[in-house]
């Protein structure tokens, strides 16, 4: 055989690695198929959780918290149909053992971190997070020409920021009060990273708090532009193959801005290559098995770079990560959750490449109009 002829049989031979293995989504059973493999995945995660939970963090439980928001609302959608009863009633037992675990995590979280609960206690309770009415699609032409080149600001100051909008500071004040500080540093252009997804944070929790005086008219608009340059990462990440510590940040924003209505952040590749990085023996998400020490050896000193940014993070010896996980089944949550919903109108889940930058609409059904 010649070496073009073997090289030939070794690709199709090949597992394809790049190219979408999912089923497609315009049939019953293909949809069939990756609501299985969603759920599938989270109740392995959630497996994860029961086992760690005197450990879990905050994040993790917020992250934990909006999975059950994300389960109530397919179970909502598939209780229509009466074909849809077993994986309906499939998701309605995860949600009951969710429901229980939350409320176990909470009073661990009153043993560990008390302070830091009392400060952030609304984003874990039932009743905050909700899920997006209108679905909606990043502005590519929104994209900072040029970007700060660091972090812009600490994991402090954003705590401080989103303490004072909560109303949770010891100070007794009310929720949606914003400092002319807040105000400068959550509407910073140039922002990218965590700082970035922070921002978006910030004003994705003055709508579930209720907030709409001053600044928080122009909610809609800060999403845009925030959400265009996660969505700018995100690709960007995604071209660099999904480096391992980029991979925190990536979740988080399909997280964040897909609880924001963003649509197009369910991506079917994207979900793909989530589902693929759940260690299959843990259930959980985190750094990588690595190949060899030299990889190791980078990894460990991304990690150190990576928990200066976030100082909660906790990283289990067996290489499970609080956060990752938390990041991975709130960004599942809402692909399936997505899925449930316009099956048959998301083009976004069909999509095997890059939508072209001039794409703007979910679908003809669906207004494409920001906020509620
Ligand atoms: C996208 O953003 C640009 C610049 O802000 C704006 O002019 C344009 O109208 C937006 N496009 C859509 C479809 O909203």
């Amino acid at each position: 055989m010649s070496s073009l002829g073997l090289l030939l049989l070794l690709l199709l031979l090949a597992p394809p690695l790049w190219s979408s293995s999912l089923p497609p989504l315009d049939t019953p059973e293909g949809k069939a198929t990756i609501a299985d493999l969603i759920l599938s995945a989270l109740e392995r995660a959630t497996s994860f959780l029961k086992k760690r939970l005197p450990e879990i963090n905050l994040d993790g439980v917020v992250g934990f918290r909006v999975l059950e928001v994300q389960l109530d609302g397919v179970q909502k959608e598939w209780a229509r149909d009466p074909q849809l009863q077993p994986p309906s009633s499939r998701v309605g037992t995860l949600v009951q053992k969710l429901v229980l675990l939350l409320h176990r995590s909470i009073f661990y979280l009153k043993m560990s971190d008390p302070q830091y609960l009392t400060e952030f206690q609304p984003t874990v309770q039932p009743g905050f997070w909700k899920l997006p009415r209108v679905w909606i699609h990043t502005n590519a032409s929104m994209v900072y020409p040029t970007l700060e080149p660091q972090e812009t600001f600490s994991e402090e100051q954003s705590d401080l920021c989103l303490v004072q909008l909560l109303g949770t500071s010891t100070d007794g004040s009310q929720p949606c009060r914003l400092s002319d500080f807040c105000r400068t540093l959550m509407t910073k252009p140039g922002c990218s990273g965590y700082s970035l997804s922070h921002q978006l944070l910030f004003f994705l929790s003055a709508r579930m708090k209720g907030c709409t005086n001053g600044l928080f008219h122009q909610s809609p608009h800060y999403m845009n532009l925030f959400c265009a340059n996660m969505m700018d990462l995100n690709q960007r990440v995604e071209a660099i193959g999904y480096a391992y510590p980029s991979r925190d940040i990536f979740m988080e924003n399909i997280m964040l801005c897909g609880i924001g209505g963003f649509s197009d952040f369910y991506k079917l590749r994207w979900l793909e290559a989530i589902l693929s990085w759940q260690k299959p023996q843990e259930g959980c998400f985190g750094m990588p098995d690595a190949e060899d020490e030299e990889l190791s050896k980078v990894i460990q000193h991304q990690q150190h770079y990576l928990r200066r940014v976030k100082r909660r993070e906790k990283q289990f010896a067996d290489g499970c990560s609080s956060h990752n996980t938390a990041m991975a089944v709130a960004a599942l949550g809402g692909f399936l959750y997505a899925l449930a919903q316009y099956p048959p109108a998301n083009r976004e889940l069909q999509q095997a490449t890059p939508p072209p930058p001039t794409a703007t609409h979910v679908d003809g059904s669906i207004p494409a109009t920001p906020g509620r």
